[in-house]
């Protein structure tokens, strides 16, 4: 392959910043704000009460007298993220408050109605994603102090108490031990244009070390949550009507559409990370797994979908490395590959240990007479896909990418 000409370096300039993606937090957004305009009161206060309204089956009435709101009163990008996180979480609780025996299939049209604009102007569909839930769920106790689980909290929680919280927050550190990453892989792309092989190989072992350290950190989530809390749970009200046998024509948004509308639950699927690594490394997965990826695109923020897609029509990294025979950057990528399936393979023992281990416990449990958990999501993702065969795929197709020297 020829090294690239002058005109695609500067056709293409990874800014990170021009895609919303902060140099300090990477896809996470920085410093989320936590309280929207006065108008917006009667959200708010349903929103930090969550927990309790859920649990004490009242949500459901206070929803039902909310007062219809405007979003015209939302200033600026970040009271939007706030106003999505707050309007999904309210939703996953309004639908899901009676456990997955009796959802609410009909959302009221004083909450349908500002949800659906919100997300409209996000770009983003109308349910909780992990945009929400993670990347505009956190806070720092002191803002001066590190990013570390004890420095952090979360804005707006659902059942499931300090369980919840280490989720939300273990994520929350798994997408900012990504960020050497992100800007290692803004760095390889630049070497290819370039073209220079040594830039090429530092960012290629950055990027191994990350990986390596986003395991690690996803690790944590053992020492902050019960998957049998999890479970039982938590769970359910990441769920979303698509693909979902407990609501199988989806929800109607009241005052947007007459027909039920369908949507995947909450996911780190959604996370951007993956993507952005996989289309950098040009790893090729399934048909069938890659239907479900990219239709987790859908659910990112536009900048970060975007972002995954200039990765994916820029020069091919694999291409470069073939053609510039360095053998050095050739086994640094194969160690990126290694360390990435290292990652989705502890990803796979944590599935199994929070959904396969922990449904079985629940089956035997109800066996005994005791109140069960969620049936009908049982052995399936909150995303709704047949998780283990799908995790191992994609995995094993991240091997699959290993370059061997050519000639
Ligand atoms: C208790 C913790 C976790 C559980 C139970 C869990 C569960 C799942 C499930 C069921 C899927 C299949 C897709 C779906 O149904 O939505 C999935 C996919 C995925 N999860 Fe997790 N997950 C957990 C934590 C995390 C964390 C912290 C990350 C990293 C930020 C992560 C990243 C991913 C990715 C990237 C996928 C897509 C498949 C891939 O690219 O390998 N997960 N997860």
């Amino acid at each position: 392959m020829e090294p690239q000409t002058g005109n695609l370096k500067t056709a293409w300039q990874v800014s990170l910043g021009s895609y919303y993606i902060s140099e300090e937090y990477g896809f996470l957004l920085p410093n989320p704000l936590r309280e929207l305009p006065d108008h917006y009161r009667p959200w708010m206060e349903i929103a930090r009460n969550l927990p309790h309204l859920i649990e004490s089956h009242q949500l459901r009435a206070h929803v039902n007298k909310m007062p219809l709101l405007s979003c015209q009163f939302l200033k600026g990008y970040r009271e939007q993220r706030l106003a999505h996180l707050v309007l999904s979480s309210i939703t996953m609780g309004y639908v899901w408050q009676e456990g997955e025996a009796q959802p609410k299939e009909v959302l009221p049209r004083n909450l349908a109605i500002p949800f659906v604009e919100v997300s409209r102007n996000l770009g983003l569909p109308p349910i909780l994603v992990h945009s929400d839930l993670v990347l505009a769920n956190w806070m720092k106790r002191n803002p001066e102090g590190p990013m570390e689980i004890s420095n952090l909290d979360t804005i707006i929680l659902f059942p499931g108490g300090e369980s919840l919280r280490g989720f939300i927050l273990v994520t929350v550190l798994v997408e900012n031990a990504a960020v050497p990453g992100i800007k290692a892989l803004a760095q390889a792309m630049h070497a290819v244009l370039q073209p220079s092989q040594d830039a090429l190989l530092e960012a290629l072992q950055q990027l191994k070390l990350c990986i390596q350290d986003m395991t690690r950190t996803l690790g944590r989530m053992h020492d902050y949550v019960d998957p049998d809390i999890f479970y039982a749970v938590i769970r359910i009200f990441l769920s979303g009507w698509k693909d979902n046998p407990a609501m199988p024509t989806g929800l109607i948004y009241e005052g947007i559409s007459k027909e039920p509308l369908k949507y995947s639950g909450g996911s780190a699927a959604q996370s951007s990370v993956l993507h952005a690594f996989d289309e950098f490394l040009g790893i090729h997965h399934s048909e069938e797994s890659a239907d479900f990826l990219y239709r987790m695109r859908d659910y990112m923020p536009p900048s970060h979908k975007a972002f995954i897609e200039e990765i994916h029509s820029a020069p091919s990294l694999r291409d470069f490395i073939l053609s510039s025979g360095h053998g050095h950057c050739l086994t640094a990528y194969n160690q990126c590959l290694e360390a990435l399936a290292e990652l989705r393979s502890y990803h796979i023992t944590v599935v199994t240990r929070y959904l396969v281990t922990a449904a079985a416990r629940a089956r035997s449990r109800r066996l005994d007479h005791l109140p069960g958990p969620p049936q009908a999501l049982e052995d399936r993702g909150t995303g709704g896909t047949a998780v283990l065969s799908f995790l191992k795929n994609v995995r094993d197709k991240t091997l699959e990418a290993t370059l061997h020297p050519s000639g």
